[in-house]
């Protein structure tokens, strides 16, 4: 019996060195020490023992149980070391490596121009004014000095919402200067008897039912600016532009301003900046004249002036308007306007 246990311990032994995982263990330990293990087996026997024989193999049993025990306190720590540093190199995070970078959505190339166009006007005093998308003609064209029938409403074909009898149809608005009527009367109401000066800027959409080219869409945006005060002149809306485009162009623009016509300004001009591309020799962005055309303006039609509570005999003002796509176009040298409004990500992730 004193064999059968020495070799007992021989064999748990080299099991236990066996041993890889912590349920390898587990399973070592119900084998060899467990109540129904190999080591209570042997015991079970020591009842045919001699009453001489019986201390001494219960000392030796005991002197197994105990090395067994601690072999197998040194076997597990070593075990759960070795699980802990595989957990670790399995979970192990290269702090080096690159992050991913979540992706970023932008702002719409013409939102950009537009918000640079704003802020230039900003430092100028010029706030910002919001008005509708859905006009009456009233508003649209009568107001502005364009009478029903006015050979000047074929400048600007128009999508019509709802006809009405009285010639005061709903329409999407071809312009953002019905926003001048607006904007002066709701001045104009702070004070009728001496309404306060304007500076806005009047930034939105705007509809034409127009044939769809590479210069001109259906849809487009516009920004318009309109200030009103006492003794305010041609130069100072010839200084105001000149200061704005050449914020937004460079100091070295030059402009030309040329006669034109609005029914809402009076006089009224184009004006022109000297080409981006060629400097004024000519070429194919300018189509040979050195010139680009980037907006209208004038001096606000007196008529205008009252029609928006203030009295053109003590007011006076000016009044321009841009699109910003066409600015945007002139900037980036892009081609068609049409890519605008098409949604195509390989146009919009330049800007
Ligand atoms: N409303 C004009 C257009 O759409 C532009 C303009 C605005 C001209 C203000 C003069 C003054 O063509």
């Amino acid at each position: 019996m004193q064999q059968e246990l020495h070799a007992l311990r021989e064999e748990a032994l080299q099991a236990l060195e066996r041993a890889q995982t912590s349920a390898d263990l587990a399973a070592w330990r119900s084998t060899y020490l467990g109540k129904k293990g190999k080591l209570s087996q042997v015991l079970r026997g020591m009842g045919n023992l001699s009453p001489e024989e019986r201390p001494i193999v219960g000392r030796l049993a005991n002197d197994i149980k105990e090395t067994l025990e601690q072999a197998y306190t040194e076997r597990a720590e070593a075990v759960r070391q070795a699980e802990l540093a595989a957990h670790l190199a399995a979970d192990a995070v290269d702090v080096t490596l690159p992050g991913r970078r979540p992706p970023l959505g932008r702002l719409h190339p013409s939102t950009q121009v537009m918000r640079e166009i704003e802020r230039i006007f900003a430092d100028l005093g010029f706030q910002v004014y919001a008005s509708r998308e859905v006009e009456l003609d009233e508003y649209n064209f009568q107001l502005l000095n364009i009478p029903p029938h006015h050979p000047a409403r074929e400048m600007q074909d128009t999508f019509y919402i709802e006809r009405s009898p009285d010639e005061n149809d709903v329409l999407l608005r071809t312009h953002t200067s019905p926003g001048q009527i607006h904007a002066m009367r709701e001045f104009a109401a702070m004070n009728p008897d001496n309404p306060p000066p304007v500076r806005i800027m009047l930034p939105g959409m705007v509809y034409r039912h127009e044939q769809i080219t590479p210069r001109s869409d259906i849809q487009f945006q516009q920004v318009e600016g309109l200030a009103i005060g006492h003794h305010i002149t041609m130069a100072d809306l010839k200084g105001t532009i000149e200061y704005f485009v050449r914020r937004l162009f460079g100091p070295e623009r030059r402009l030309r301003f040329r006669a034109s016509y609005f029914p809402f300004t009076e006089p009224s001009a184009e004006v022109d900046m000297d080409c981006l591309l060629c400097g004024g020799e000519g070429c194919r962005l300018c189509k040979g004249t050195g010139w680009l055309e980037i907006m209208g303006c004038g001096m606000v039609h007196p008529t205008v002036l009252r029609n928006g509570g203030y009295d053109p005999e003590r007011y006076t003002g000016y009044a321009f308007g841009m699109g910003p796509a066409r600015i945007t176009m002139l900037k980036y040298g892009i081609e068609d306007i049409r890519y605008f409004w098409q949604n195509d990500l390989r146009f919009l992730e330049q800007f």
